[in-house]
Parts: C-alpha cells; sequence; structure tokens
C-alpha cells in the first residue's frame, strides 16, 4: 500500500504535468502578407554586398557573396505604408552557377500586434524565379515553435535607383 508521502508525490507530478501542457496552449496557423521595401543602392542601401571572393565581382549571381539586409517591411506595396517589421539578416549565394541564395534572415516585428516577436527565415531561395519558396523554422514571443514556409515575389522594380519591393505570404503553425 503505498504510503501517504508517495501519494502526495504522486498527486504534485501530475499537477506538474497538466500545468506544463497548458502553458503550451493550442496549435494556431497564422497568414500574413507583407512587403520587404529593397534599396540594394543609392544614398541609403538596405542591402549591401559585405564580401565575396577576392579579386572577384561581388553580385546576388556571383558564388560566395554575402550580403547583410535591414529592409523596412510594410503593410502594403507602397513603402510609405506602415511598417509592420523589419527584415534583418544575410543572403549568401549560394549556388556554384548563382541561382540560388541561401537566406538567413529573422523577421523582427515592430508594429502594434506583433513587435518584440520574431520569425526566423532560412533555406535556399531560387532566386531568379518568379515565385521563390522558403522555410520558417522558428520564432519568437506570440510565435514560440513556429514553423511553416513564406513565398517570394518581386512586384516593383525600378532599376534605375535599384530599389524593389517584394511580396511575400507567409504561413506559420505555433503556440
Ligand atoms: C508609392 O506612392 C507614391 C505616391 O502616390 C508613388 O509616386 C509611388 O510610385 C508609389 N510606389 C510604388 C512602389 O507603387
Ligand atoms: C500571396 O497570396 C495572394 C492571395 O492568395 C496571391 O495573389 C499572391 O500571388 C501571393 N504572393 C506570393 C508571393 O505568394
Amino acid at each position: 500500500m503505498a504510503s501517504n508521502s508517495s501519494k502526495l508525490a504522486l498527486v504534485l507530478l501530475l499537477a506538474t504535468l497538466a500545468c506544463s501542457q497548458a502553458e503550451l496552449g493550442q496549435l494556431k496557423e497564422t497568414t500574413m502578407t507583407v512587403y520587404f521595401q529593397d534599396w540594394s543602392g543609392g544614398p541609403n542601401p538596405t542591402m549591401i554586398p559585405i564580401t565575396g571572393v577576392s579579386h572577384g565581382e561581388w553580385s546576388f549571381r556571383k558564388f560566395g557573396t554575402v550580403f547583410c539586409t535591414d529592409d523596412p517591411i510594410t503593410e502594403g506595396l507602397n513603402a510609405t505604408s506602415a511598417e509592420v517589421a523589419r527584415g534583418q539578416g544575410m543572403y549568401v549565394t549560394s549556388a556554384l552557377d548563382g541561382s540560388n541564395t541561401h537566406v538567413l534572415i529573422s523577421i523582427v516585428f515592430t508594429n502594434e500586434e506583433y513587435g518584440g516577436s520574431t520569425l526566423e527565415i532560412q533555406g535556399a531561395s531560387r532566386q531568379f524565379e518568379r515565385i521563390r519558396e522558403v522555410s520558417v523554422v522558428a520564432g519568437t514571443g506570440k510565435f514560440r515553435f513556429a514553423r511553416g514556409y513564406a513565398t517570394f515575389e518581386t512586384v516593383y522594380l525600378d532599376m534605375s535607383s535599384a530599389y524593389s519591393v517584394i511580396e511575400s505570404n507567409i504561413t506559420i503553425l505555433h503556440y
């Protein structure tokens, strides 16, 4: 027959298990459409090559080129629409023929709804395809345990000012 103290220990253990399950809550699905405002040239670039093959050209097409970025992310296509986040991180041209870039960026939310939370986007992007898909591998704050995918399409391009707008649909499961 179990003693009172071991019964108590069992009750406490079950209570702890129930508690930690309740904290995680229900798995939720969130989708959003946002726009990356990207200036890869001009006086205030938000995307710059920081290193590459020595004595070689540093460009999106050249294997080994590393870019650092801090793009404003807005809720609408126009750069004047409300900022919801920043896209901060790096891109590395990772295919020998220049066709893929390895994306390593955090979406750092700055708006009221998700401010303080982040999403991590990582993976190969077929950078010259019309629609690119990259995985969402993690998140913080409101997006803890996030996983999912994001699609990207360049919806506006002004070559003369090296300005482009990239639409992104993000679909994630998180707690
Ligand atoms: C944003 O709006 C301004 C003012 O209406 C316009 O001149 C500009 O072309 C728009 N930008 C894009 C990317 O549509
Ligand atoms: C985002 O979703 C909208 C609505 O389904 C679609 O029209 C658009 O092409 C999608 N864009 C991307 C980059 O996936």
